[in-house]
């Protein structure tokens, strides 16, 4: 029988083959491929056995299972032992669910500026940015603060040389946008500012401010109080109470601060400054106050971050401790 034949032939050509067994992975794969694989020899021989008489394929079949199985031992017996195999053979379970990696947590203090940031996104307001070094005149003089005056020293600024500052607040990009872009205008105006103090449980050398314009025709006051109540409610839920107080800022006329009731500490809490844009600052930049009118706000984030989430030191959100960050 013409396949008797061949079947000891490829026995002979594999025992030569397998002898001595091959001890690295490409040479053990490549004579499994030529044997075992579905191209391979024995795929050969199986595939004759249709061409074979019934006669004699109980005997064929046989003595091919045979062959298989002697082939399969010895990649079984050589594999288990073979050096190249015990290194694939670790001790790590390939089947076991992956590690993950620490993807990190939005720092509170961005959460904070991206919920106020889409509140007035919402209502129309676009972002814009500017400087944080900046000149006096637009971290100070456009913004009505004159040389001598004392409201400067609600400042502690840090200079950089006389001219030149860390700015103090966002409003300095008030100044900026007014310069650059015709009104109407619709901003809010993220970002970080700095001063010269000591740190302590509230107050930290660097922060962060949205600062806010709307300059347009027949602004007025009735307008700034309807867009900041709606940002608090938003913000804080819609039961909050919240009140406006009269104060003073060189740049707004009249002013005010925001106050919201906290339940929790039985008092009211400010969270922002605001007023109408004074006219000496449309002056400052050319725009003239009979025609156009607005208001301006600032509001801190790291205040509002801390009402929010009942963080009591400001300090904390700076440390860059993992143990805090991960609660947020
Ligand atoms: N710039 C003020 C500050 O840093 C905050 C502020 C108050 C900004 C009133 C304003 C405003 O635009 O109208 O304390």
């Amino acid at each position: 029988m013409k396949l008797k034949e061949s079947i000891e032939s490829v026995r002979k050509t594999f025992r030569a083959d397998s002898d001595p067994f091959p001890t690295d992975i490409r040479s053990i794969e490549a004579l499994r491929v030529k044997y075992l694989g579905r191209k391979g020899l024995l795929a050969a021989l199986f595939s004759s056995m249709k061409d074979i008489s019934d006669n004699d394929r109980p005997l064929a079949g046989s003595l091919l299972n045979e062959l298989k199985q002697e082939i399969n031992s010895v990649f079984y017996v050589n594999k288990e032992s073979s050096e190249t195999n015990q290194v694939a053979h670790d001790e790590s379970d390939y089947t076991l669910p992956g590690l993950k990696f620490p993807i990190g947590h939005i720092h509170p203090v961005q959460q904070t500026l991206d919920e106020v940031k889409s509140i007035f996104m919402n209502v129309g307001f676009s972002v814009a940015y500017g400087p944080e070094i900046d000149d006096d005149f637009h971290n100070f003089s456009a913004l009505n603060f004159p040389p001598e005056h004392p409201a400067r020293d609600m400042q502690d600024t840090f200079f950089i040389d006389p001219d030149t500052v860390l700015r103090t607040h966002t409003s300095n990009v008030q100044i900026h946008l007014m310069e650059e872009q015709e009104p109407p205008l619709r901003y809010i105006v993220p970002g970080r500012v700095y001063r010269n103090e000591a740190s302590s449980f509230k107050s930290y050398n660097l922060f962060h401010q949205v600062e806010g314009l709307y300059v347009d025709k027949n602004v007025s006051f009735a307008d700034l109080k309807g867009i900041l109540t709606y940002f608090v409610k938003r913000l804080f839920g819609a039961d909050t109470q919240m009140r406006f107080r009269p104060s003073f800022f060189p740049f707004t006329e009249p002013s005010a601060e925001v106050d919201m009731w906290s339940e929790a500490r039985g008092q009211w809490l400010e969270i922002l400054g605001c007023g109408m844009v004074d006219p000496e600052v449309f002056k400052s930049v050319d725009i003239d106050p009979d025609v156009w009118h607005g208001f301006a706000f600032g509001l801190g984030i790291e205040r509002i971050c801390m009402l929010k989430y009942g963080i009591d030191d400001i300090r904390l959100l700076f440390q860059g401790d993992k143990r805090f960050l991960e609660q947020f």
